[in-house]
């Protein structure tokens, strides 16, 4: 469990205090969102009857480390009632926050049915094992385990920008113009999502800086996608990090990066001796995940030359 930062009051209060920009967020959010509608881009043409032709590996089209990729994002989307349950308990039906739970889970469930039905139709997973990982998937669920409320913006706002990149990056390594485009059009909807979150965590930090570069540290420190509870996720991560779907130097360059960049973390003043210290162990994380980064490049490259030798 991550640790609390503050008391549960206080991060609740500093939410409160910016109802008005998570209004304005949310105004802004609709007149951004561009609704789509995902049957307009599945090949529908390709379905076939399960019952007459059984699923057999030959008649995926896709790289099988690429469909891997695909299934994790898709179960991913799966867990969607537990994302829906994170805002649901703190305030009423007519707030603003609630009111975006609401919204954002409407549309991250056509994220599933869309990519669902792309695999499903064009043949690209075993429907039986996706089924069956799916059960246990939702039925492992997912508690982020968040130390209090302000913990969950930072956290969502590092989430949503990171499932834009993996479902970018799975189109773009798909080589295939239907899935691109589709996981193109799913990616966009994330950067909606955090576009908004990232604003909400903005108006906090303009609040309360100091509590929110605690929880920023606790949140980054502990990052962990929410697919944890996949069946297989940790080889299936490593699959998606050599393909260069989501890798530690994605991870960051593509997300920390630009939230300490644009959260102005390294220009905050005036802080607590302790928020001072997170401040410098934050400022710190991007030069140390590099690093590590590299090594990780290092041994993958080495691997592939020993692959290539023996063969
Ligand atoms: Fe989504
Ligand atoms: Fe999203």
């Amino acid at each position: 469990m991550r640790h609390p930062v503050s008391t549960a009051q206080e991060a609740l209060e500093l939410v409160s205090s910016v109802e008005s920009t998570i209004e304005d967020l949310m105004v802004e959010h609709t007149e951004r969102r561009d609704h789509w509608y995902f049957q307009d881009f599945i090949p529908w043409e390709q379905g076939r009857n399960y019952v007459d032709e059984p699923w057999d590996p030959s008649h995926a089209t896709l790289r099988p480390e690429v469909c891997d990729a695909l299934v994790v994002n898709l179960l991913t989307e799966d867990n969607l009632p537990y994302y829906y349950s994170l805002f649901q308990p703190f305030f009423g039906q007519d707030h603003p926050l609630t009111k975006w739970s609401r919204l954002w889970t409407a549309e991250e469930g056509q994220h599933a049915i869309a990519m669902r039905a792309y695999l499903l139709t064009s043949r690209n997973c075993d429907p039986r094992a996706l089924e069956d990982q799916r059960m246990s998937t939702v039925e492992t669920g997912w508690f982020g385990n968040f130390g209090d409320i302000a913990q969950m913006f930072c956290y969502t706002s590092a989430q949503e920008l990171a499932t834009r990149i993996s479902h970018r990056n799975a189109g773009v390594k798909s080589d295939d113009e239907t899935a691109h485009a589709l996981m193109s059009k799913v990616a966009r909807d994330e950067n909606h999502h955090f576009i908004f979150y990232r604003g909400v965590a903005q108006a906090m930090f303009d609040q309360n800086p100091n509590l929110m570069v605690l929880s920023l540290r606790e949140v980054l420190n502990n990052f962990a996608m929410p697919g944890t509870g996949i069946p297989g996720f940790q080889r299936r991560a490593l699959k998606m990090a050599k393909l260069g779907i989501y890798n530690l130097r994605i991870h960051a360059e593509n997300i920390v990066d630009p939230l300490v960049k644009f959260w102005k973390i390294g220009d905050l003043t005036d802080l607590s001796p302790e928020a001072a210290a997170a401040q410098e162990e934050i400022m710190a994380m991007v030069p140390d995940m590099l690093e590590r980064a590299e090594k990780f490049e290092r041994r993958v490259e080495r691997s592939a030359k020993r692959a290539t030798a023996s063969v």
